[in-house]
C-alpha cells in the first residue's frame, strides 16, 4: 500500500513530528510534519540551521491567527529582524510587491547569512522564497506552510516566483527552502473552502503515481476535511513524500517533475481566464484541471472508461467543482481563449503543447506535442456538452 515509507527518507524523532528528507545534496533539507511545531519553530531553526536574524514575512490573515507565536519565540531568542506583512491573494504574487518587500528586507539590515521565514500559504511561500533567492544574490529561507495546498505542494521543492498579467508564475527561480516546518495544527484557522482547495492536490497524487493513497483517501476523505488529526497527518506526509522523492529525482523539471502539473495546463488557463481571483481557487482550478485531463485521456483512449467519472464523483464528493460550467461564469467560457491561454504553459515547445494525460488511476505520464487543435475541439465539445447538460432557466 501506499503508506509503506520504505523507499522514502522517512523518520519519526522523539517529539512525534515525522521528518521527510528532500535529498538534494547540497541543498537538501527536511520536511518537519507534525501538531505543535509552529510554536517550536524558532527553537528548530535554531538548532538546525544557526543563529541567524529571522525576518518574517507573512499576510494579514496569517498574522492574525499566528504571528504573535512565532514573532514571541524569536524576540524570545533575539532573534527577530521584524514582519512584512502582506495583503492575502493572489494578486500579491506580482512585481508591484516583490519590490517593496526586497526593500524592506533590506531595510531590516537582513544580511546573506541571514533568513526570510514565510509564514503562511502558497503567495506568501512563492513571494518570499522569490524575494530570499534574490536578495543580495541569494539568502536561505524557511518555509511554515499554514494552508493544505502549501504543507501538500508548494512549500516543498524550491519552485518560486510570481504572476503577470501573461500568465502565473511565468517569472521566478529554484530556491530551495533550508527548512519546512509544517504544523498541521494551523489548519484549523483555515477557511474550508481553502482546505478543500488544498485536497485537490492531496488527491493529484495518488492521480499520478499512488494508486492505493487514492483508494484510502476515498475511504478517508471525510477525516480530512473534518481534520482528523491522524488522517491529516498522513495525508500531507505521503503527499510530501511522493513529492520529494519526485523532485529529488528532478529538481529542475527536465522530464518527470512535470507529473506534478498534472491538470495544471488547464488549470492554469482557466485561473487566468478567471482573473486570478476569488471565482476560482488554485486547487480548485487543479480539481477541474483533473478531471479535463482524465476526460481527454479517455476520449483518446489512453485510459480505461469510467476513470474520470469515478474521479469526478471523489471531488464532488469533496466539494470541488468538476465541469467547466460549475465555475460562476463558466458557461461562457471559450475554447479558443482558453488553448490560446493554454499557449503559455512553461511546458510549451515550438508553439506545441505537453500535457499529462494518464492510462489509469496513478498512471499519469507526459504526451509531449499535443496539437494545439485537438486540445481547443475536446475542450468545445466539452463546454458544448455542458451547455446541453445545464437546466437553463427562461430569459427574462
Ligand atoms: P494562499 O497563500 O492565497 O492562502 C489562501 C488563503 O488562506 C489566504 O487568504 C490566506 O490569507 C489564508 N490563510 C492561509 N493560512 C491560513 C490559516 N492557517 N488560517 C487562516 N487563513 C489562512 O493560497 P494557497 O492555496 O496556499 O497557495 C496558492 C498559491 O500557491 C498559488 O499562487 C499557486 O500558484 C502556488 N503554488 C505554488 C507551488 C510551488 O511549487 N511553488 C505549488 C502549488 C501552488
Ligand atoms: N507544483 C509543481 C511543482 O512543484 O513542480
Amino acid at each position: 500500500m501506499g503508506w509503506s515509507t520504505a523507499s522514502a527518507d522517512t523518520t519519526l524523532p522523539d517529539d512525534g513530528a515525522h521528518t521527510v528528507r528532500v535529498a538534494l545534496g547540497a541543498r537538501a533539507y527536511d520536511v518537519l510534519i507534525g501538531p505543535g511545531l509552529l510554536g517550536k519553530a524558532p527553537s528548530l531553526i535554531d538548532c538546525r540551521i544557526g543563529a541567524r536574524r529571522c525576518a518574517v514575512v507573512t499576510d494579514k490573515n496569517v498574522a492574525a491567527w499566528h504571528l504573535g507565536p512565532l514573532e514571541a519565540g524569536l524576540k524570545a531568542l533575539g532573534r527577530y529582524a521584524g514582519a512584512v506583512v502582506l495583503e492575502p491573494g493572489e494578486a500579491t504574487k506580482s512585481f508591484r510587491e516583490l519590490g517593496p518587500l526586497c526593500e524592506r528586507l533590506l531595510e531590516m539590515s537582513l544580511e546573506r547569512g541571514d533568513l526570510v521565514v514565510a509564514l503562511g500559504g502558497g503567495v506568501i511561500g512563492d513571494l518570499a522564497g522569490f524575494a530570499a533567492s534574490i536578495l543580495r544574490r541569494g539568502v536561505r529561507y524557511v518555509h511554515i506552510p499554514t494552508t493544505l495546498l502549501a504543507q501538500v505542494d508548494s512549500s516543498v521543492g524550491g519552485k518560486t516566483g510570481i504572476n503577470t498579467p501573461q500568465g502565473k508564475n511565468l517569472i521566478g527561480t529554484f530556491h530551495q527552502p533550508s527548512l519546512v516546518v509544517t504544523d498541521t495544527a494551523v489548519l484549523t484557522t483555515l477557511p474550508a473552502r481553502e482546505l478543500r482547495s488544498g485536497y485537490a492536490e492531496v488527491a493529484k497524487y495518488g492521480l499520478i503515481g499512488d494508486a492505493a493513497f487514492f483508494d484510502w483517501l476515498d475511504r478517508n476523505r471525510h477525516l480530512i476535511l473534518d481534520h482528523d488529526a491522524v488522517a491529516l497527518a498522513r495525508a500531507i506526509e505521503r503527499s510530501v513524500q511522493m513529492k520529494a522523492e519526485i523532485v529529488a529525482r528532478d529538481e529542475t523539471e527536465a522530464g518527470e517533475r512535470a507529473l506534478l502539473n498534472f491538470g495544471h495546463t488547464f488549470a492554469h488557463a482557466l485561473e487566468a481566464w478567471t482573473g486570478y481571483s476569488e471565482r476560482l481557487l488554485h486547487g480548485e482550478a487543479v480539481a477541474l484541471g483533473v478531471c479535463l485531463a482524465l476526460r481527454l485521456s479517455e476520449e483518446l483512449q489512453l485510459c480505461p472508461a469510467a476513470t474520470a467519472d469515478r474521479v469526478s464523483a471523489h471531488l464532488e464528493a469533496v466539494g470541488l467543482s468538476t465541469r467547466l460550467s460549475q465555475i460562476p461564469g463558466g458557461d461562457k467560457a471559450d475554447a479558443i481563449e482558453l488553448v490560446r491561454l493554454m499557449g503559455q504553459d512553461k511546458k510549451v515547445r515550438d508553439g506545441r503543447l505537453t500535457l499529462i494525460l494518464a492510462r489509469g488511476i496513478g498512471q499519469a505520464f507526459a504526451m509531449p506535442e499535443v496539437d494545439a487543435a485537438l486540445v481547443r475541439e475536446f475542450l468545445a465539445r466539452e463546454l458544448k456538452r455542458e451547455l446541453h447538460l445545464q437546466p437553463r432557466l427562461p430569459d427574462g
